[in-house]
Parts: C-alpha cells; structure tokens; sequence
C-alpha cells in the first residue's frame, strides 16, 4: 500500500512538470479530417503571452517543399486561438502544420507545435495487368487503391455471384492495400468484367474487361453428298477469339474457293461428278492454323448413254448398253432370263460401265430389247430397238442360203456324176475281167 502511494506521488509530481512545459506551447487541436468535408484546425495561444497579444501563425509543409497554406483555399483567423479552416483532400494527408505564436512586444517569446495530418480518403482503385490472355496462360490482375486507411480489397466477376476470394485456392487474396488476382490456366469463360473494390466510408470501384483469346477447331457442316446438278453448300466455322480467318480449298488445288473471318460459306451450284473430292478448312487464329478436311461425294442417277445399241446379224443379237452413274451401276438385260446361252461382256471406265450381250436368235428375235441400269441412287431402263441390218440383212441371208442350195446342187452333181463313171468303170471293169476271165477261162480249157 506504501509503496503504490509513493508510485502514484512520483507520477504526479513529473505529469506535473510535463504539463507545465505544454502550457508554454500553443496546443493544436485536429477534428477526424474526412476528404471533402470541410474542417477546422484550431491553435490556441494558451498562456505564452500573458496579457499582450499572440502572433499566431501557420505553416504548412509537405505539400511542396516549405509552401505556405496562403496557397490553399484556407482561412485562418487570429485571436488568442486561431482557426484553419479549410477542406482536406488525399494531398493534405501526411502533410505537417506547424503552429506558431509569438508574443507581440516579446520577439523571443516564439513557441510553435508541428502536428501531422491524416485524412482520410479513398482514391479510385487501379488495376494493371493484361486484359487480353491466351487461354491456357494465367490471368495475374493486381488492383492498387490508394487510401487512408488502407482499404479492403475485393474482386468479384459479373454475373459470378460469389466472391472471387477463396481462402484456400489460389484465386484471390483480400488485401489491404493492393490485391492480385491470379486465376492459372484461363479459359475462355474466364472472359468477363471484373470488379475490384476498395471497402472504406467511400466504397470505391473499378472494373476491368478481360478477354481471353482461344482457338477451337473449326467445324464443317452442310451436307457431304451432292446429288449432280445440285448444290454444295458447306459452312466452315471455327469459334475462336480474335476471329480466325477462314479459308476454303480444294485437295490439289492452290486457288482459295472461299474465305471469310470466323465462318465462311463455301457454295458449289450445279455439281458434277468432277467436283467430288476432299475440301479443306483452314482456321488462322494468333500463329496458329488448323485444318478441318470434308470428302464430298456426288451422286450420280445412273443414265444411258448414246452408244447403246442392239443388233441382229446371222441370228445373232449383239447389244450394247452403255451407263454412267455414281457409284458405278450395274446393268442388267431382263432378256436373259429364261436364257442359258449367252455371253455378257462388262466393262469399266471411270463412272462409266459398257455391257455387251450375245446371243443366237433362232427366227423372230424382238423388236427391241431393254438394259437397265442401277445404282443405290436410282435405276434406269433403256429401250433399245433392235436393228434387224435392214434391207441390206435380207439379201446377205438370201444370199447365204442361195450360197448353201448351190453348194448342195454342186454336190449332188457332182455325186452323180462321179457315181456315173464308177458305174461305169465298175460295169467296164466287170465285162473286163470277165472278158479276161473267159479268155483265162478259154484257154486254160
Ligand atoms: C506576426 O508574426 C509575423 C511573422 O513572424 C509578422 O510578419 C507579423 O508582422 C506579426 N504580426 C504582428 C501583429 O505582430
Ligand atoms: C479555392 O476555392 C475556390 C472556390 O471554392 C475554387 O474555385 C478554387 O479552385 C480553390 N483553389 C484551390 C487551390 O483549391
Ligand atoms: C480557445 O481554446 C480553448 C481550448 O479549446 C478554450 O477553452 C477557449 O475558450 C478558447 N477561447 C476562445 C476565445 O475561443
Ligand atoms: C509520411 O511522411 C513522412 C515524412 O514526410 C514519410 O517518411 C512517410 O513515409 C510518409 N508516410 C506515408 C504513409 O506516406
Ligand atoms: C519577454 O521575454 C522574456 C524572456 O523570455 C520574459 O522574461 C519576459 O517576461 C517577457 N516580457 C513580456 C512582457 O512578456
Ligand atoms: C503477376 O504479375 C506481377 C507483376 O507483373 C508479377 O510480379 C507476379 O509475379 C505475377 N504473378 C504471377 C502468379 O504470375
Ligand atoms: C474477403 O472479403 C470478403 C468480403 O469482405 C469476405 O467475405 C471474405 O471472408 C474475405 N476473405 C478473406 C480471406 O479475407
Ligand atoms: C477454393 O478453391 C479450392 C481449389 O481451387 C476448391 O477446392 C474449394 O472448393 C474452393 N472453396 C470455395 C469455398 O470456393
Ligand atoms: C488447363 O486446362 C485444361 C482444360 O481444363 C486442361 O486440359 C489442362 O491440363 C490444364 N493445364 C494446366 C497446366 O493446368
Ligand atoms: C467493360 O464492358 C462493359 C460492357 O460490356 C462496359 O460497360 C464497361 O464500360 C467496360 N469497362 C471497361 C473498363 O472498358
Ligand atoms: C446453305 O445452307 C444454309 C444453312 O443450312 C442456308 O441458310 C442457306 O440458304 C443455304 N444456301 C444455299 C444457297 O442453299
Ligand atoms: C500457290 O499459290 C501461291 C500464291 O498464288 C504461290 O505462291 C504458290 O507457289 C502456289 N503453290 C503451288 C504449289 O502452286
């Protein structure tokens, strides 16, 4: 208890004498300083100049070097206490006033107190960093705000409703001060507004548009099989950021058929079957390219082509059908039917496909005969009138059979005739050896 009383006289007796050198100092009183609000310092003279008038006078330091506040929109008033009344922006904050007094009549009597300034203020957050990323890379955002108190920095993303921080991912970090966002490895839905704000009496935000540039392969759509004389209509699109620029060839060919930024429309009228082949994509994006390849068939309707024939020559029918069609058809001649004898010769050149038929025709063969040719797109018949080879036909038979009757004619003549002389000589012959036979006969008799 003595000992706690001794403490306590000790200390009061040096607050004592630690008041009385304060009162010889003019006291500066500083209300909360807010950026905006209007504000005033008070300096008061207290007790230095007993009874004559305080000079009091103000000195500002730390916005430029010695500058005085006359610079300022600051009015400062005398009096035993003076007044600086003036309106605090982030410029004042850390800034020193130094309050003078002098007694009036007493030069050496000059006592003055240096007091800090802290305003508080927020100024607009800025963020650095690149806003346009390639997907895959990291997105590393940091917003710097510039503030007193330092403030609390949050990140958010439009129409993200949770708050970018995660306090163990490697996103975002609450900072007071600055703050980076780092989101690796970005995709395009990392693309987006971002907002950083800076938590204080004036909440302060800045937002920040983010693109991230990605490539996707391109894609082909339309239909890959053509009917001939149609349209070839394919869309090559390749959903990537900037646009690529798209471009259409032909396998083999150097001439671009189409281009176009994002998607080009590759448009073939009236196909032939010498358009079928692979058509390539070509997607620029950055330095990269990509290819997308599609191999277009056209369809062909098989048809008869001129050339086809039939032909009766010597009771023989010979017919030619000719087809072209893609995919290759197949001919059939429906007078084979029923039919064991005959030959059929196929050949085949590029789409188009020849069948030669032979056959012996005894008598009427018809007038005309039918070859149809299919393919999975559709068949045709063709009709073909059988050339009986005319007048010029008739007589070459007349002639062959008038040929034939000479030749039996011929025959039997001749057959006649040389049996004539065999009877002859046999008869002779006869009589001769008789003749002989007797004389023999005779004269061995
Ligand atoms: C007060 O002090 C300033 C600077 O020391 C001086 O210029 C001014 O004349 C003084 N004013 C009076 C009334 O003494
Ligand atoms: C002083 O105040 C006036 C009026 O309020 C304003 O137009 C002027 O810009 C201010 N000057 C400074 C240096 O703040
Ligand atoms: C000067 O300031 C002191 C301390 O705040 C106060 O007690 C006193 O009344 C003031 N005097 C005048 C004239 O304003
Ligand atoms: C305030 O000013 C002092 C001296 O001018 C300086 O050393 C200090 O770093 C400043 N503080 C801030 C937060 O600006
Ligand atoms: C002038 O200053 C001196 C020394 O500081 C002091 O002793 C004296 O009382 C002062 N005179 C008046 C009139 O205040
Ligand atoms: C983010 O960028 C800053 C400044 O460019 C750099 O210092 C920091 O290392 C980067 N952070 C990451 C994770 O890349
Ligand atoms: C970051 O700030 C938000 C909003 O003030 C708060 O909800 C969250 O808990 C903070 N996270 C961390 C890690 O400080
Ligand atoms: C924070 O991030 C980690 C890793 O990215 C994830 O596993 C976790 O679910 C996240 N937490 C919240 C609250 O979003
Ligand atoms: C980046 O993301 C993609 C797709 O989510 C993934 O396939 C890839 O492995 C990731 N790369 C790294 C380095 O995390
Ligand atoms: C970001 O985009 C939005 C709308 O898309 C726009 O309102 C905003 O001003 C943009 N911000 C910046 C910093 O360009
Ligand atoms: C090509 O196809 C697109 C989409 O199917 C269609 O809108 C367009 O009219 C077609 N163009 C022609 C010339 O057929
Ligand atoms: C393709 O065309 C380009 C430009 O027209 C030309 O420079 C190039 O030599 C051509 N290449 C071939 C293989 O024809």
């Amino acid at each position: 208890m003595f000992v706690l009383i001794w403490v306590t006289l000790i200390f009061t007796v040096r607050s004592n004498s630690a008041n009385s050198d304060v009162s010889k100092k003019p006291s500066v009183m500083i209300p909360p300083l807010t950026e905006g609000q209007q504000a005033t310092v008070t300096c008061t003279a207290a007790s230095l100049c007993s009874g004559s008038d305080p000079n009091i006078t103000w000195m500002w330091r730390g916005i430029e070097p010695n500058s005085s506040y006359s610079t300022e929109n600051i009015t400062a008033s005398q009096g035993p206490n003076s007044t600086l009344t003036f309106k605090p922006s982030a410029k004042h904050h850390n800034t020193t006033i130094t309050c003078t007094v002098s007694c009036t009549g007493n030069k050496t009597t000059e006592e003055e107190e240096t007091v800090t300034l802290n305003v508080h203020y927020v100024k607009k957050p800025e963020i650095t960093g690149q806003t346009t990323v390639k997907e895959g890379d990291a997105l590393n955002l940091t917003c710097t705000v510039d503030s007193f108190p330092a403030s609390v920095i949050t990140w958010t993303k439009h129409g993200v409703n949770k708050s970018l921080i995660n306090e163990t991912g490697p996103g975002l970090i609450n900072d007071t001060g600055t703050s980076t966002l780092v989101i690796q490895n970005v995709t395009a839905e990392d693309s987006g507004q971002y907002f950083c704000t800076a938590k204080h009496p004036n909440t302060q935000t800045q937002d920040i548009n983010i693109t991230v540039m990605y490539e996707k392969k391109p894609e082909i759509t339309g239909d890959t099989t053509v009917e001939e004389g149609q349209v070839l209509n394919l869309t090559c699109t390749a959903d990537s950021l900037p646009p690529a620029l798209i471009t259409w060839t032909k396998h083999g060919a150097n001439t671009t058929l189409n281009n176009g930024t994002g998607a080009a429309t590759l448009l073939i009228y009236n196909m032939t079957p010498e358009h079928a082949g692979q058509f390539i994509c070509t997607a620029e994006n950055m330095n990269n390219s990509f290819i997308e390849k599609v191999d277009i068939t056209v369809k062909v309707l098989p048809k008869i082509l001129n050339g086809s024939r039939c032909e009766v020559q010597s009771e023989v029918l010979t017919c030619v059908c000719i087809s072209q069609g893609f995919p290759l058809p197949t001919i059939k001649w429906p007078l084979l039917e029923n039919l064991t004898e005959y030959s059929v010769t196929t050949t085949v050149s590029n789409h188009t496909i020849t069948s030669k038929v032979i056959l012996s025709v005894e008598g009427s063969s018809g007038t005309s005969a039918d070859c149809v040719s299919r393919n999975k797109n559709g068949e045709i018949k063709g009709n073909l009138i059988v050339n009986k080879a005319a007048e010029e036909g008739q007589n070459m038979k007349l002639f062959r059979i008038v040929t034939q009757l000479e030749t039996i004619i011929t025959f039997l003549i001749g057959t006649v005739f040389s049996a004539s002389i065999s009877c002859l000589v046999w008869i002779c012959c006869r009589y001769a050896i008789m003749i002989s036979t007797g004389i023999l006969y005779f004269a061995c008799a």
